[in-house]
């Protein structure tokens, strides 16, 4: 009866093929509601404009800075860029921390703490005083109206900044008025600095994808399709947003009591609903909430709840991760439940948390495959394609480490949208490296029109 009753539990976290191909069509809707200039107020997807324009041709050539904010590191980077072979690109970074206080302090705190960071990389480097064009990795959502613009629309995964948030533009008020002779160059999205990372060994990388910390996507779009930026013809990068999905409801029909606590309980409630159900910074906690459940309900853990496992983020993804290695035996689980202060645990207990973690993180899967094939399937209908072959740059924590999501991605991605043939290239080099090749292109653009 007790097994019974956590499935029933459980069968609200998953999803139906039909349910899945509503997901789909669902972010199909809001994409293009987002896209037009009628709708795009309402939109729960802001599709924003990048203008990335063109990928690297393999000519441009150069020393570049970048930084790269807002995923679980903050990293400061010299990019150095030879022109002729593609692969030679030769890259140094140094990774710095960013405190709690300061990620919820003042807009001022933050960028003076990045501003220290460069100050230190530059004397780490020898490289004080160098003048440097520079590139900007900023991992949340801005309006632009050109490439080296970037007005802050608000924060995500955690970044609680208390003043000055919306309506910031990152690059001006900052790090532009300090002692430093850089040429602030582009600001870019971690979506499109992968994708541009990618697509410098793939040409036929168009779409970049990121399941980390938070979610999100960009992909190649046709201008006419852009109605909030001026011109026909070509492509640009949109920066999708993604993680907004859900906002104006759209996810509602698949919502568990589980999803509504964890967005009540996060920093900012009733946004982000699909990344809360996708990324990294939330799926550990939706796992503790189920397990909290199971236990009042006297169908874990004997009944007893632990104090530990009352606590918010103690649950890290990193644990589901490890969790769901199949190679993990039961009692490595359970010291992994004992760190978690559920110090009397037996194997069963185990059996069941293997399989909560399972539950949720193939929900995750899923849901960001059926919402990759509505961003692949519309690439496919621009070009008028029966038939498409396309590249997705991937890169994020979760992605790259839980030993299943991959695989549930792509096999829902293949059953939604079954026309396109997708290849997934994981970044093994950070979204740094594609602000920074970003910045190379605007530059060589730049001498050209000269
Ligand atoms: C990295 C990028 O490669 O991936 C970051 O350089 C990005 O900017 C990150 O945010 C996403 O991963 P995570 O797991 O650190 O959030
Ligand atoms: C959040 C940010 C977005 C970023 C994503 C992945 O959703 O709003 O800009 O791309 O996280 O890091």
């Amino acid at each position: 009866a007790q097994q019974a009753e956590r499935q029933r539990i459980l069968d609200t976290l998953r999803l139906s093929r039909n349910q899945l191909l509503e997901v789909k069509e669902r972010m199909n809707e809001e994409m293009a509601r987002g896209l037009s200039k009628q709708t795009h107020e309402q939109a729960s997807i802001k599709m924003l404009p990048t203008y990335v324009r063109s990928t690297p041709d393999g000519t441009e050539h150069g020393d570049f800075l970048a930084l790269d904010l807002g995923g679980s590191s903050f990293r400061v980077l010299l990019v150095q860029v030879r022109s002729g072979t593609k692969s030679n690109v030769d890259m140094h970074h140094k990774i710095y921390s960013i405190p709690q206080e300061t990620m919820q302090g003042t807009a001022e705190e933050l960028f003076d703490h990045i501003v220290d960071c460069i100050a230190d990389f530059l004397k780490y480097r020898d490289m004080r005083g160098v003048s440097l064009p520079l590139g900007f990795t900023f991992s949340f959502p801005c309006h632009q109206s050109k490439l080296d613009q970037g007005i802050l629309l608000r924060w995500t995964k955690g970044f609680k900044l208390i003043i000055l948030c919306c309506g910031y533009d990152i690059v001006y008020e900052n790090i532009i008025e300090n002692e430093f002779d850089l040429n602030f160059v582009a600001v870019v999205n971690d979506t499109v600095g992968t994708m541009m990372t990618c697509s410098y060994e793939d040409p036929k990388c168009e779409v970049g994808l990121i399941v980390g910390t938070g979610t999100n996507a960009c992909y190649m779009e046709e201008m006419h399709n852009i109605e909030l930026v001026e011109g026909d013809s070509g492509l640009m990068c949109v920066n999708m947003e993604w993680g907004a999905f859900g906002e104006g409801g759209e996810l509602d029909d698949f919502c568990t009591q589980f999803d509504r606590v964890v967005d009540a309980c996060s920093s900012n409630p009733g946004k982000q609903r699909y990344e809360k159900m996708i990324s990294g910074m939330y799926l550990g906690e939706i796992v503790r909430n189920v397990l909290l459940d199971f236990t009042a309900k006297g169908l874990l853990f004997r009944g007893k709840l632990s104090e530990r496992l009352k606590t918010h983020g103690i649950f890290e993804t990193k644990f589901l991760t490890q969790i769901e290695k199949d190679r993990l035996a039961m009692r490595q689980i359970r010291s992994i439940l004992q760190h978690l202060g559920l110090t009397s645990s037996t194997c069963d207990d185990s059996v069941v948390v293997k399989e909560v973690c399972s539950v949720v993180a193939r929900r995750a899967a899923q849901l960001c495959g059926a919402g990759l094939a509505a961003v692949i399937d519309k690439i496919r209908q621009n070009r008028n394609l029966n038939q498409l072959s396309i590249t997705v740059g991937v890169d994020g924590t979760l992605y790259k480490t839980h030993p299943h999501f991959s695989s549930i991605m792509q096999e829902t991605l293949q059953d939604l949208a079954p026309q396109c043939q997708v290849t997934f290239h994981k970044s093994e080099d950070g979204s740094g490296k594609g602000a920074a090749l970003i910045t190379a292109v605007a530059c060589r653009i730049m001498t050209q029109d000269n």
